[in-house]
């Protein structure tokens, strides 16, 4: 495989350059012309995300997105197979060999919506306040401006619609599904409120984190809160419980290495001033780099919760989500792949290498532990279209402007990917 990539990026190199010499609107790298094409597809872009964001439903849960999307892709001509993985989606362009993946997610959140647009959810307490609906408008842009190039196609462009990325691990079962078999690589994109609008960046290597949550119940015995010998205050060990976690991260964590311990739901049930509960339930979450201090953590926190409760008269009862992410890591060759892109598309000052990883964790993960991949996030943040609040957040926005950059990037990625691959393996085959 190194040499063939090797050639790879020769070739991406030098594809600038063959633009101009050829025919531009005839060649399948066309990125410029990809990007005024996307453009022209921003009125249908918002119609799809405005209509998604107004039925947003959770996880697996998805029979409106699904039929929707469903819709829009017997609209464009496009062959899916459905269902996958219940509610998931997973369409082709093309025919076969290369074949290189998109994705984007398709759930929402239990979120209760707090800004006033006529598009907002109808669905009470749900919302898509994590921009999947965004990506989904995208990922069916990209595969309007390939379906025009269906022709001159050198393989086959799989989309994946796929539920459940909030918590369901719905990547992990699309890949024991069988959506990547065959597949040379996989590329996603998230929208990023902590970007400038416009701005298109990723990185090598890990760009999120493992994450797993847990949840514990510390009973003790309840009482007068004026006795509190005659009884076992489960308040003052479940304090503890939280103070003794953090030297996992400050003392147990190396300064170069990261993980994060956070207990974020802190509840002594109903209570008064005067009682002392029988028992507090918590929860939280961890996340760390690496797969193996992540699962390092995770024996330690619980050995922590349970040796502090014990040691302070009360019992622990602890849960870990059956859903651990593995974290998302990128493949040095895809992301050169997706860097080359956004140049042709947008120039390099509006592509970024990130420095770190975030924290914050993703489905994404299993796809690109699956084949190679590219997990890539275009900055949204735009104060006059109000994209200012945070991602999981009632306030939300999306400044739909930045969608045509999305799908461009989507289709730009995909033909960048099955061109070069068949002229590398061409070329691998006259050498021969
Ligand atoms: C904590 O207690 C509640 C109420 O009894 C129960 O529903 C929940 O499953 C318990 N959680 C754990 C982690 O044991």
């Amino acid at each position: 495989m190194p040499s063939t990539y090797q050639m790879c990026s020769v070739l991406l190199t030098a594809l600038p350059l063959v633009v101009l010499l050829s025919t531009p609107c005839h060649s399948a790298s066309a990125a410029p012309d990809l990007l005024r094409e996307a453009q022209d597809l921003l009125p249908y872009l918002r119609e799809v995300r405005r209509h998604l964001h107004t039925i947003p439903e959770l996880l697996y849960d998805l029979p409106k997105t699904s039929e929707y999307l469903r819709n829009q892709l017997d609209k464009l001509g496009i062959a899916y197979k459905h269902p996958v993985a219940e509610t998931g989606i997973l369409a082709t362009i093309g025919k076969g060999t290369p074949k290189f993946a998109l994705r984007t997610d398709m759930d929402a959140l239990p979120i209760e919506e707090d800004v006033d647009v006529p598009y907002k959810s109808t669905h009470p307490g749900k919302m898509h306040a994590c921009g999947h609906d965004t990506h989904m408008a995208m990922l069916l842009g990209a595969a309007t401006l390939l379906k025009a190039r269906e022709a001159e196609l050198p393989g086959t462009v799989v989309l994946l619609f796929q539920p459940a990325e909030e918590g369901g691990a719905g990547g992990k079962r699309f890949v024991e599904a069988g959506a990547l078999h065959g597949v040379l690589g996989v590329h996603g994109i998230h929208v990023w409120p902590g970007i400038p609008a416009g701005i298109i960046t990723s990185r090598d290597n890990t760009i999120m984190a493992a994450a797993d949550r847990f949840w514990v119940n510390i009973t003790g015995r309840g009482g007068h809160a004026a006795m509190p010998h005659l009884s076992i205050d489960p308040v003052v060990a479940a304090s503890q419980v939280v103070v003794a976690l953090q030297p996992l991260v400050s003392r147990e964590t190396s300064p170069t290495d990261s993980a994060v311990v956070s207990v974020s739901e802190f509840n002594t049930g109903p209570g008064a001033s005067n009682v002392i509960s029988d028992s507090v339930s918590m929860s939280g979450t961890l996340r760390a780099i690496t797969t193996s201090h992540f699962e390092r953590m995770r024996d330690r926190i619980t050995e922590v919760i349970e040796g502090t409760a014990r040691l302070h008269g009360c019992t622990a009862d602890l849960k870990w989500s059956e859903q651990a992410y593995i974290p998302t890591i990128n493949d040095g060759r895809m992301v050169a792949m997706v860097e080359a892109a956004a140049q042709k598309l947008v120039g390099a000052a509006r592509w970024q290498r990130m420095a770190e990883p975030t924290m914050a964790a993703e489905d994404f993960g299993f796809l690109a532990d699956a084949v190679p991949g590219a997990f890539t996030f275009l900055g949204i943040q735009n104060e006059k279209a109000g994209s200012v609040h945070g991602l999981h957040t009632a306030r939300f926005q999306m400044d739909e402007a930045q969608m045509p950059l999305g799908a461009a990037l989507h289709a730009t990625v995909a033909l960048d990917a099955l061109s070069s691959h068949s002229a590398a393996s061409k070329a691998t085959k006259e050498e021969l």
